[in-house]
């Protein structure tokens, strides 16, 4: 089987932490610096990957150590330059195709340039991240109970890669559709040229509070570095399902709407007994926060390429295909791949807690009426 490199970089000052524990006690700005100079590195190797009828992968993750803010607001040429340079070094150690994580996959045009000076096939991941975030939010509403066919659902960064292609798979299953972005000519454009395609009502907005205000389910994938969806903006019973990276939920949601499930919908259980193992200490495991056996699901279109030695840029830029979804979406089953278990500001979701869920909304609507 073919090999797969995959880019990460840290999200937080945390991650820097968790990639290089040398980093704790440094001061931010400190940290900061370093990791603006600091050249890409091969931080991890990630063995074990089996599907049930016995093939088997491995590949490395290789870091272009900026921080999201950095990835925004450098010179776009360095940060191409940061990516290129850690998918070359990935194709020094075998892989034989290669994936964008988080804002590596956002900057600029989603991959397209990287994909033309890279030396191997790149590919985003983003047709898997949409095809698990819908499923993970549909699961989400059956856990609630909501009634999605009479349901107003919000997607939030809707002109986005991910954004854009999980309108169209929601509408179908729901009454209406809240489409949000802050660009509002580009907003108005997309949603005008999708309205007659789509089988639901559908409005737009740049107003984010007011579109949550009426949804009874909310997906986000936006490229903000910040909060966008604040805990008094949220109906009642709400699901929310977050795939961005990094995470546009508050956390303060999570300690003061008790009613409200968020659920993590980007991660997928990989087959096989997948690890994750330091590559300057051998023997010592990788932690990127991820549960045991866990992979993001763009992590994840990467390793299925790679184990339907399918070694080509399969995802690439905006306006994806959703005859590309569903292609990864059924790969990905059958080589074993499923959704990971509910998971949301890291720390997994129980049964009793979907049940505590349920009857906090049931009691703050009783309360209301
Ligand atoms: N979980 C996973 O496995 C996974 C995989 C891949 C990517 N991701 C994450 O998914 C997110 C989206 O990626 P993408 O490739 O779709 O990005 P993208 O193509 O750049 O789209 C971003 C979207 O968000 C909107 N946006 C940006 N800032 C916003 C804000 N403050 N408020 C509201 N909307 C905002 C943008 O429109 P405007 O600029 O007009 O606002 C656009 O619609 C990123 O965080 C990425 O890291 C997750």
């Amino acid at each position: 089987m073919a090999k797969f490199c995959f880019v990460i970089h840290p999200l937080s000052f945390e991650d820097v932490v968790r990639y290089e524990p040398g980093a704790k006690g440094k001061g931010r700005p400190i940290i900061a610096k370093i990791m603006e100079w600091m050249p890409s590195w091969a931080a991890a190797h990630v063995t074990g990957i089996r599907t049930p009828d016995g093939r088997e992968t491995e590949g490395w993750f290789v870091a272009a150590g900026l921080l999201p803010q950095q990835m925004l607001e450098l010179p776009r040429e360095r940060v191409y330059d940061r990516i290129l340079k850690a998918i070359e070094i990935g194709a020094e150690l075998g892989a034989q195709v290669a994936g964008l994580g988080a804002f590596t996959g956002v900057v600029g045009d989603g991959g397209v340039t990287i994909a033309q000076r890279a030396p191997i096939p790149v590919t985003t991941g983003n047709s898997l991240t949409i095809a698990a975030g819908v499923r993970s939010l549909f699961r989400g509403a059956d856990e609630m109970g909501v009634d999605a066919q009479r349901a107003t659902a919000v997607v939030v960064g809707a002109t986005g890669s991910i954004g854009a292609a999980c309108v169209e798979l929601i509408a179908p299953h729901v009454a209406h559709v809240i489409l949000v972005a802050r660009n509002e000519t580009r907003l108005r454009k997309f949603s005008e040229g999708l309205r007659e395609r789509l089988p639901c009502e559908s409005s737009f907005t740049t107003d984010i509070s007011e579109a949550v205000q009426r949804a009874d389910l909310v997906l986000t994938a936006t490229s903000s570095t910040q909060d966008v969806i604040e805990p008094e903006d949220l109906r009642t019973g709400a699901v929310v399902c977050e795939l961005s990276l990094p995470h546009d939920v508050s956390r303060r949601v999570a300690v003061e709407r008790p009613d409200v499930l968020v659920v993590e919908g980007g991660n997928l259980r990989v087959p096989g007994e997948m690890k994750w193992w330091r590559v300057r200490e051998p023997g010592v495991p990788f932690d990127m926060g991820l549960p045991v056996g866990t992979a993001l699901a763009c992590m994840s279109e990467t390793m299925v390429l790679a184990l339907e030695d399918r070694c080509e840029s399969f995802t690439l830029g905006r306006g994806i295909e959703l005859d590309r979804v569903r292609e990864i979406d059924a790969l990905a089953a059958k080589n074993g791949f499923e959704l990971a278990d509910m998971r949301a500001f890291d720390l997994p979701i129980s049964r009793e807690q979907i049940a505590r869920t349920r009857a906090a909304a049931e009691e703050r609507r009783a309360a209301s009426a």
